[in-house]
Parts: C-alpha cells; structure tokens; sequence
C-alpha cells in the first residue's frame, strides 16, 4: 500500500481527478476502449467535478460503479444518479455507461445480464474505491451474507446484503478490483485513517478493505 497525504480535500480532490485521467490517457494510447470504476456515497463528488471537464477521449471510456445500491435511479440514493449529475456531464457526457443496477425486484433478478454487459469492459484500466468507517469497501461489508463469496470466487459481480445497509447492494468483486491496472482508494477524516491502519493488520474478512490494499494507493486529507 502507498499512502498519499493531502494539505486539505480540495488539493486531493483536484490532484487525484489529475492523476485518474493521465492514466486513462496512458491507457487510451494502449487500447481502442477502456475503463473506469468509480465509488458512489459521498467522497467523491469533488473528484467527479473536476475530471468530467478534463479533455481526453471520454467517447472510448467505459464508465462504471465499484458498488450499486439497488434502487432506481430516481432515489437520492441512488450511486448511477450521482454519476449522471457528477461524472457524466460535460465533456465525459461522452462516455459509456455500464450499469450496475437494472430495474428489478431483486439483484438476482438482472445479475447475469449485469455480468455480461461488464465483461467487455474486464480487466478495468483504472478503479477508484471509497471506504467506510467499519473498512468496507465497494460494497464488500463486514459480516455481509456473499462477502465470502466476493472475497473469494470468480464472479466478476455479486449480489450482498447487509447488516446496517438499507437495501441489497450489487458489487465487483475482489478478483475484479485486484485485478485492475490502477487502484486508488479515496478517503477523508481521522475516524477512516485510523480505520484503515486498523485493516491492515486484519483479514479481509474482518476488514474487506484489506483485500484490495496491496496494490492500492491511498489518499487521505484530514479535512
Ligand atoms: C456506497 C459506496 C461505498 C462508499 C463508502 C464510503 O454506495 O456507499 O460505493 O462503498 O464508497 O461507503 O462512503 P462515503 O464516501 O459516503 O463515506
């Protein structure tokens, strides 16, 4: 792991959205199409601002979430919702969405269509996490029912519930974070930089954020 340490929010904000589009740049000299993960809740919004009006081919980028809450995207708490107003404006207004939420009663309902509207965007180029106080990460939980199964499988996307979230979660998995080319984790506030010092001498299991912190750089402002 490699930590990055901010003045404030705002410099992390706007060097990080920097850095996310050099390296989908780098990527794009690479590839005819590539892709990005990026965190719902409420870190990111800042980051999201800046980078929709970088200039890169945003027509080539396929945009996803690392984690759905599985609600429509009329709900305020819908992640997609905050990508449309946030990320997918301005000039990235280009890019291609990649749902992780399709309207259904239940994540099973649209799980493997899911999968396979995601499986050409695999390996991702460049993945932005976020991290929650008790170390979960996407929507990796602690004691969540399929954590195992997301810890651990093959499936690229698995459906979770758990204690403490209000609705079931849809969420990439570990293999497909691990796998990623570039992996930032975006985190504020002394309550998750003692959380995440605390996950990294834990397992995965206790502390799901732990899964992911070998190849991750972390960035960190106070405020
Ligand atoms: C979500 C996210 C989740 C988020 C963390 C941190 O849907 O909630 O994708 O994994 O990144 O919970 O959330 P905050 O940034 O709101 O603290």
């Amino acid at each position: 792991m490699e930590l990055k340490e901010y003045p404030d929010a705002e410099m992390m904000m706007m060097d990080l959205a920097d850095r996310l589009a050099s390296e989908l740049r780098a990527a794009l000299a690479q590839r005819d199409t590539v892709s990005l993960a990026v965190p719902g809740g409420t870190t990111p919004g800042p980051v999201f601002d800046v980078l929709s009006g970088m200039g890169l081919d945003w027509d080539r980028v396929h945009v996803m979430l690392t984690d759905e809450r599985w609600v429509p995207e009329d709900s305020p708490r819908s992640n997609t919702r905050l990508l449309r107003e946030r990320l997918l404006t301005g000039r990235a207004a280009a890019a291609r969405l990649v749902p992780l939420y399709l309207p259904g009663a239940e994540p099973e309902d649209r799980l493997d269509e899911i999968a396979e509207g995601l499986a050409p965007a695999l390996p991702l180029d460049v993945v932005l996490l976020g991290m929650g106080a008790d170390m979960h990460t996407a929507s990796l939980f602690p004691g969540a029912d399929r954590l195992e199964e997301a810890l651990t499988g093959s499936a690229p996307v698995v459906a979770m519930r758990a204690p403490g979230a209000p609705e079931p979660r849809v969420t990439l998995s570990a293999r497909v974070l691990r796998e990623a080319m570039s992996l930032h984790i975006v985190i504020t506030g002394r309550e998750k930089r003692e959380a995440l010092e605390r996950a990294r001498h834990l397992t995965p299991q206790e502390a799901p954020v732990a899964a992911v912190l070998k190849q991750a750089m972390v960035h960190w402002a106070e405020s």
